[in-house]
């Protein structure tokens, strides 16, 4: 199927930190097709914290990874901040996610042969940037996420959650604009889950920064200014959500 050529007018598009026009998202396995993502919309405002949740394999992480410029859709437009991330190239999508999005991948994806350090690093050298414009935010995720003892060690050497943790701090080294969750809180315990989300919240609150998460934590995902569902690859708002007592009815 061709990408559809329609296209926002600019001022709509700079709006939104994400905005997601249409994405479908299907696999071909012999005669069948499983249609991951089912032409899914959303418009998230600068320093907007959405929450998205659904059973397993609805499509949420499928969406995310598009959302990310980590994975193509067969048709639709992702726009971060108005630039139509579907239509770069492979270099320059790159450089700008390096520059402005920050990813935690379920499954952490951390490099194995790096130490901790060196897994946190790794945006700050594929943006070249100087040691002295991340120490202070290094300094400041390695005590929020207790990983001060672990720094050297290798991710074998490591919990799950200590894992985790440090796939967090990679995601935000860069201090991005916007930052993709997909169950960042997944291998946590409650304690160190709370400290992640006081964490993502308080960047939230000093740097605008915007956050889409995926999360089967009903108790996370209710700090979250709209909760979306993702159900059979279609994503609409969370109506039973109430916020403040009231239920909302917003798209
Ligand atoms: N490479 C692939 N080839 C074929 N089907 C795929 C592929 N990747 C994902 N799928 C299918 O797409 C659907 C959505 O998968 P996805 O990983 O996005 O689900 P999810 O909501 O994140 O699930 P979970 O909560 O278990 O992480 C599933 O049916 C999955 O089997
Ligand atoms: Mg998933």
């Amino acid at each position: 199927m061709a990408k559809t050529d329609i296209r926002l007018n600019a001022q709509e598009e700079a709006k939104y930190m994400l905005q997601t026009e249409s994405v479908l998202k299907y696999y071909k396995q012999y005669d069948a097709v499983i249609t991951a993502v089912n032409r899914a919309s959303i418009k998230v405002e600068p320093g907007e914290f959405v929450a998205i949740i659904g059973a397993s394999g609805s499509g949420k992480s499928t969406f995310l990874h598009i959302c990310a410029g980590l994975d193509t859709c067969n048709s639709g437009h992702v726009y971060i901040h108005g630039n139509d991330i579907t239509e770069m190239k492979p270099d320059e999508l790159s450089r700008f996610r390096g520059m402005r999005m920050g990813f935690v991948f379920q499954k952490h994806n951390l490099i194995p042969q790096f130490t901790a350090l060196e897994n946190i690093l790794i945006p700050t050298m594929m943006c070249n940037k100087p040691d002295f414009s991340y120490q202070e935010n290094l300094r400041r995720l390695v005590e929020t996420l207790g990983l001060r003892e672990r720094l050297h060690h290798l991710p074998s050497e490591l919990s799950g959650g200590q894992q985790q943790r440090v796939a967090i701090a990679r995601a935000l080294i860069n201090m991005p604009d916007i930052l993709f969750a997909d169950e960042p809180t997944g291998n946590l315990d409650r304690d160190n889950a709370d400290e992640v989300l006081k964490l993502l919240l308080k960047l939230r609150e000093e740097i605008g920064q915007t956050l889409i998460m995926v999360t089967h934590d009903l108790s996370i995902a209710e700090h979250a200014d709209r909760i979306f569902k993702m159900d059979n690859g279609v994503l609409s708002l969370h109506r039973d959500y109430l916020k403040g007592g009231k239920k909302t009815t917003d798209y």
